[in-house]
């Protein structure tokens, strides 16, 4: 990848096993938004949505490595804002480089520019910028545990119908099945690595359209996908009133901190 800025801010024990990467995908042009600039980079309470996920993925006591995807002309502006919001104390390595045009090319970007030593793969959008340490720690665990790719899910709570073209209800759609899919995803890093090759390389074959997340292109692949409980909080930034919510959760979560 030409273009790779690295900021290593810890080194390593080459022969160390057993760690988690963090591939933090911030280079989406966030269009839906509307707010003049990549959505990873819009301000919630201060701070842009990169700092949140970096406090945070910093403050997990295991340490690991954190690629930051970002788009290139931001690649410096996002290598100032790692010292100000690394979690202090923490055993962390960090990189930032730059995205691709779909969301899977950044994800492979930032899965290429993991360290060897990681054995654990974590994505996460940094459009989910509350998403509690925990829930990263109950992904890796659970991936640690099975040894499959762990996706958080939330159950649906809406009645779902199908719609046609024409706005005509065709058929409710029964909602038992059925998940809401958050980041972090987690996922040996062996088998997302080489899902993401087969993905560019066009051998997954299938389905027309784009994977909307990793566990599909892992499962595209054949690997087995499950889930573990997801969060409240891991709420996704995608229109303008996702920002008046995820400004009134970080409150609430100020709140009961102090
Ligand atoms: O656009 P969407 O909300 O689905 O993007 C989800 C996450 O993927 C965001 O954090 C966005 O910055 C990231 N992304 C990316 N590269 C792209 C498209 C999206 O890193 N080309």
């Amino acid at each position: 990848m030409t273009g790779a800025r690295d900021n290593q801010t810890n080194s390593r024990d080459p022969h160390e096993v057993s760690r988690i990467g963090v591939v933090l995908v911030a280079a989406g042009r966030g269009e839906r938004l509307g707010a003049g600039k990549p959505k990873a980079f819009v301000e919630l309470g201060g701070r842009t949505l990169v700092e949140h996920c970096i406090s945070t993925v910093t403050s997990l006591p295991a340490g690991g490595h954190l690629v930051i995807v970002v788009p290139e002309q931001l690649a410096d502006e996002t290598l100032r804002e790692v010292a100000g919001a690394t979690a202090p104390g923490g055993n962390w390595e960090i990189s930032v480089t730059p995205g691709g045009r779909e969301r899977h090319e950044s994800v492979k970007f930032g899965v290429d520019a993991l360290p060897e030593y990681v054995d654990v793969a974590l994505v996460h959008d940094a459009a989910r910028p509350l998403t509690p340490a925990t829930l990263f720690e109950r992904v890796a665990a659970e991936v640690r545990r099975t040894g499959n790719a762990v996706i958080p899910a939330l159950p649906v709570v809406d009645t779902l119908k199908r719609v046609g073209d024409d706005s005509i209800v065709h058929e409710t759609v029964d909602r038992a099945p059925l998940v809401a899919v958050q980041t972090p995803q987690g996922f040996p890093r062996e088998l997302l690595a080489a899902a993401h090759d087969r993905l560019g390389t066009g051998s997954l074959g299938g389905a027309a359209s784009q994977p909307t997340d990793d566990a599909e292109v892992v499962q595209r692949a054949g690997g087995t996908v499950r889930t573990v409980p997801g969060e409240a909080l891991a709420h996704k930034l995608t229109s303008p009133g996702d920002l008046t919510l995820l400004e009134a959760l970080l409150a609430a979560t100020n709140r009961d901190a102090r």
